[in-house]
């Protein structure tokens, strides 16, 4: 085998981001936007990962630090940096010892940090290819749990969402306590874009943990009406009620507000889309701009796009919910 890859798709948070880190539940959706991770062996030496979506280059030791930032965005680079090397170390475990550095590249077409999974993507996107170079074919289940264990490593706290929906796909409710990703549906038609975003989620966490030390009963209460709009939100997403989505989308926009976590660019776009014609809006993902997410009459989206695009956000998807990660065996 000389080559393998995977195509991982990204994902949106449709209710319940934040709380779902305190163990409330969520609902999270795969979208039809793909990564592609590629994995060779390199011989002997450290591993090397290219991201060639914003055509960077990193050299990563298999195991430990040893970045070389040329030309790089070096907040960025060593954030990507820290999830690659982190699920090679976690691949080494499983595979009993790395003995050979891996050449890695990862391709995507949305830039990282956005609230669309992407480091999520990249960790399951790694480790499967890292396991499989090396004969071991980790089940869906597993690799999604140990792609959680990257994040949460990286990131100091992380739920089990992003990279639980990444790997399952579909539209899943996510019950972080009791570890179940039940599928809800395969797929719903709704508008996923995003707006520039300043922050990191694992900043935006921390910034909301505190908060809930300041004030543990009002944010307490937050968190059990985010986790009152995922309850509600169930039977709409079987049902495919997209006007009942909608409205829950608005309260729970209005929530995430409560928290300080929305910024001004999501908010200008959550209205707009609202004044155009959408059911409902919200921000979506940790915040402080990034991703949204709108539902509407179907026949609205083509329009509600345009409606965004003129305010300088990218469209990135009018369908959620798609099959999970895939791994291929390139010639
Ligand atoms: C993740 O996209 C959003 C947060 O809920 C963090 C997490 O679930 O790990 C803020």
């Amino acid at each position: 085998m000389t080559k393998v890859f995977a195509l991982v798709p990204a994902k949106v948070t449709l209710f319940g981001e934040h709380a779902v880190v305190y163990g409330y539940p969520a609902i999270a959706a795969s979208i039809p936007t793909y990564l592609r991770i590629e994995a060779s062996f390199r011989g002997r030496g450290g591993s090397i990962a290219r991201f060639e979506g914003v055509e960077l280059r990193i050299p990563v030791k298999a195991l430990g630090i040893g970045f070389d930032f040329a030309e790089i965005d070096k907040s960025y680079a060593s954030r990507l940096a820290a999830y690659i090397s982190k699920a090679l170390e976690l691949c080494s475990e499983v595979v009993g010892g790395l003995d050979s550095g891996l050449e890695i590249s990862v391709e995507s077409p949305l830039p990282p940090s956005i609230g669309l999974g992407t480091s999520a993507a990249v960790s399951a996107g790694v480790l499967a290819c890292c396991a499989k170079l090396h004969g071991v074919d980790l089940g869906v289940e597993e690799l999604a749990s140990l792609a959680w264990r990257v994040e949460k490593e990286v990131q100091g706290a992380a739920s089990p969402m992003d990279t639980a929906t990444v790997c399952l796909g579909g539209i899943r409710l996510i019950e972080p306590s009791q570890r179940r990703y039940p599928l809800l549906r395969d797929s719903l038609e709704a508008l996923v874009g995003y707006v520039p975003r300043v922050g990191t989620t694992a900043s935006l966490v921390a910034m909301v943990k505190n908060l809930m030390g300041r004030a543990p009963s009002v944010f307490r209460a937050v968190m059990e009406g985010i986790s009152e709009v995922v309850k509600a939100s169930i039977e709409a997403i079987k049902q495919g009620n997209l006007e009942l989505l909608g409205l829950l989308a608005s309260v729970n926009h209005g929530l995430l507000r409560a928290l300080g976590v929305v910024s001004e660019a999501s908010d200008r776009v959550v209205h707009a889309l609202r004044e155009a014609g959408a059911y409902g809006a919200k921000m979506s993902g940790a915040g402080g701009g990034g991703a949204f997410i709108a539902f509407a009459d179907p026949r609205k989206l083509e329009v509600l796009s345009e409606v965004v695009r003129a305010l300088g956000a990218k469209v990135v998807s009018l369908k959620i919910g798609c099959p999970g990660i895939s791994l291929g065996e390139s010639p």
